[in-house]
């Protein structure tokens, strides 16, 4: 496995994979990996001949009171997982390669709507702007014939399927399902700044999401009924702060009154000043 870090190499790399007839999957990321990300990495392998990761922590996806600078990051440790699971380049820019504007900051801009007017695109204004446009740039950058996504993060996906179709962006994007750690809490990267209490009660999260899918195979049809009962499970834990629970249309995210299409169930909930997301999809037909 090797490291690249200027998008010259990364794409003189690819070029010559490209001459092989190798076919190329991407797996986006900002590093600090954990098992979720390694299930993109075993996926991009089973459908490609070269899988490469990019770590790159996105100073244009954070908000001015997020966490940019404190985003855990460690890319020998990353490295070594990474190769673990079977990724052939580690594309690992500088804030300067990716914005050479300077100061971390780009003059353009790609801005998908409508399915960023819910869940976190309300909640964190400019977030999906920044995400698009980086992902732009890396499918620019490496011209993957696939790329991996988790639904941990699943308007992420919703956002950059609707950018590629939009665009005609020629990348295949393959959603891939949430890893849990063993007691249902979805890995992420921000897990490490949880507490001890934070980390017990954060279970909630998952918990809340699997009494709402009993609900929903008992017959609960009525939204606001099934958001308030996993309002009032999260609340029981006081460490848990939420900023919003949303059941909204699979399809298009839109906020859904009566379940009666399939949906997703969606949250974000603090603990102390980390965030954290989880979703669940209600198969409602
Ligand atoms: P990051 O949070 O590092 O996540 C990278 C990828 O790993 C995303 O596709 C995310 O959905 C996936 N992932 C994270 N936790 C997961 C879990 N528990 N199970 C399955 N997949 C999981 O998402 C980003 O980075 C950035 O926004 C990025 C797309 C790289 C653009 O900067």
């Amino acid at each position: 496995m090797i490291i690249l870090h200027t998008i010259a190499e990364i794409r003189r790399y690819v070029q010559e994979q490209r001459m092989g007839a190798k076919t190329v999957g991407l797996v986006p990321t900002m590093g600090y990996l954990h098992e979720g990300h390694l299930s993109l990495v075993r996926q991009a392998k089973e459908h490609c001949d070269v899988a490469v990761m990019s770590i790159f922590v996105n100073p244009l996806q954070f908000g001015p009171n997020e966490d940019f600078d404190s985003y855990p990051r460690d890319l020998q440790r990353d490295a070594a997982l990474a190769e673990s699971a079977g990724i052939d380049v580690i594309f690992a820019p500088s804030v300067d390669e990716m914005y050479p504007s300077g100061n971390g900051k780009s003059l353009t801009h790609v801005d998908v709507e409508a399915v960023t007017d819910t869940l976190c695109g309300a909640n964190r204004p400019g977030h999906f702007r920044g995400v698009a446009t980086v992902v732009t740039k890396l499918f620019n950058i490496v011209m993957p014939d696939k790329a991996f996504f988790g639904l941990k993060d699943a308007q992420q996906v919703v956002v950059i399927q609707q950018m590629v179709r939009d665009l005609n962006t020629p990348v295949e994007v393959v959603p891939c399902p949430i890893v849990r750690e063993p007691d249902g809490l979805a890995m992420s990267s921000r897990n490490v700044y949880l507490s001890d209490d934070q980390r017990v009660q954060a279970m909630v999260l998952s918990r809340s999401l699997s009494m709402a899918v009993e609900r929903v195979q008992q017959g609960e049809r009525d939204a606001e009924a099934l958001i308030s009962a996993v309002r009032a499970m999260i609340e029981e834990q006081p460490l848990a702060n939420i900023d919003y629970v949303q059941a909204v249309s699979l399809r298009d995210l839109t906020p859904l009154q009566t379940l009666d299409q399939p949906a997703l169930l969606a949250l974000a909930v603090k603990f102390g000043k980390t965030r954290l997301i989880d979703n669940i999809v209600l198969d409602i037909q």
